[in-house]
């Protein structure tokens, strides 16, 4: 089989004899973006996921993401243009040890940073996401004690936002691990009037220094908002593409990785290209399956944050 030559044609053609709707990340590639249905951060893909009324759901994301809506969505395709687009957060947080750990402290609820695999989702009391943690956190009774997992950069954050004690996981992202203070420093002095906009799984080194700390979305809200023309930009830089067209007349400058070995670009995230978007709508597959016990025990926890959110 060869490709078409317009495959952004052949992408919407297709969509519209599947009845699917395609849903991307701000860390996807921006051809993908651009063919897009919707672009979101997690929050906002999962109630995409929830409402939408196709019958087959492409996600232009990572794993547990695809995971979310097919979970929400138990009776629809769901398609992942590269089901080898995981997530070393997730993958931080094996389900048998964190089900050793959750054995440890029986009185606490368990609330999952959604970057989790399934398995973890169905061990959770409560879902949350970058952009909702502070507020989820915030509703769970004051003497209830908690379980926050996978993220221990987020956990510390909230942490620090609510004046609550919680027990992290210490799980983390590689991409959002690899800013340092030293180059956001560097970056602050040549670029003196730029203001910091970072991502909360970053190291509270790096948080530090920012002036704004937000989900992607968030960041993206808060450049088109502020007074500054400057901003340096300290989570994944797929995200530029939308600040840059949204306000093009403003600078948008990428942290780098702390050293030359080390990338800012989600390695797992950028496995999905447009090519492998249109093989995926062609052939059906690879499609998110997951066994209905896991399925259904994932559920209730993402419902509930849909409500608390
Ligand atoms: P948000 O989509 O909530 O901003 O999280 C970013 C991220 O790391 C997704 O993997
Ligand atoms: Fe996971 Fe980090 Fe990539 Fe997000 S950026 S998908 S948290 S590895």
């Amino acid at each position: 089989a060869t490709l078409p030559r317009d495959i952004v044609s052949a992408i919407q053609t297709l969509k519209r004899e599947m009845n699917a709707v395609i849903l991307a990340h701000y860390y996807q590639d921006p051809d993908i973006q651009d063919i897009a249905d919707y672009i979101g951060d997690s929050l906002g893909l999962s109630r995409q996921a929830a409402d939408t009324n196709a019958e087959v759901i492409v996600f232009a994301g990572v794993h547990f993401m695809a995971e979310t809506a097919k979970i929400l969505n138990p009776n629809k395709l769901v398609l992942l243009p590269d089901l080898a687009a995981g997530c070393s957060l997730a993958d931080s947080c094996p389900p048998a040890a964190f089900a050793q750990f959750k054995a440890e402290h029986p009185d606490h609820w368990v609330v999952s940073y959604i970057n989790c695999s399934a398995e973890i989702k169905a061990m959770s009391d409560i879902i949350c996401t970058s952009s909702n943690a502070v507020k989820i956190v915030n509703q769970i009774p004051i003497d209830q004690p908690i379980i926050f997992a996978p993220d221990r950069n987020l956990g510390r954050y909230v942490m620090e936002q609510t004046g609550r004690e919680m027990r992290l996981w210490q799980g983390s992202c590689i991409v959002h691990e690899t800013f340092s203070e030293k180059q956001i420093v560097r970056l602050q002095m040549e670029h003196p009037d730029a203001e910091v906009i970072a991502h909360p799984e970053c190291e509270p080194s790096v948080l530090r220094h920012a002036n704004y700390i937000g989900s992607t979305t968030a960041l993206l809200k808060y450049a088109l908002q502020s007074q500054s023309s400057t901003f340096i930009v300290v989570t994944e830089p797929g995200i530029i593409h939308q600040m840059q067209k949204d306000a093009p007349h403003k600078r948008f400058i990428p942290a780098p990785a702390m050293n030359q070995c080390a990338c800012n670009e989600c390695p797992h995230m950028r496995l999905n290209t447009l090519e492998k978007l249109y093989w995926a709508m062609k052939t059906r597959s690879p499609e998110i399956t997951l066994p209905v016990a896991i399925q259904t025990a994932a559920l209730r926890p993402i419902q509930r944050m849909l409500a608390m959110s």
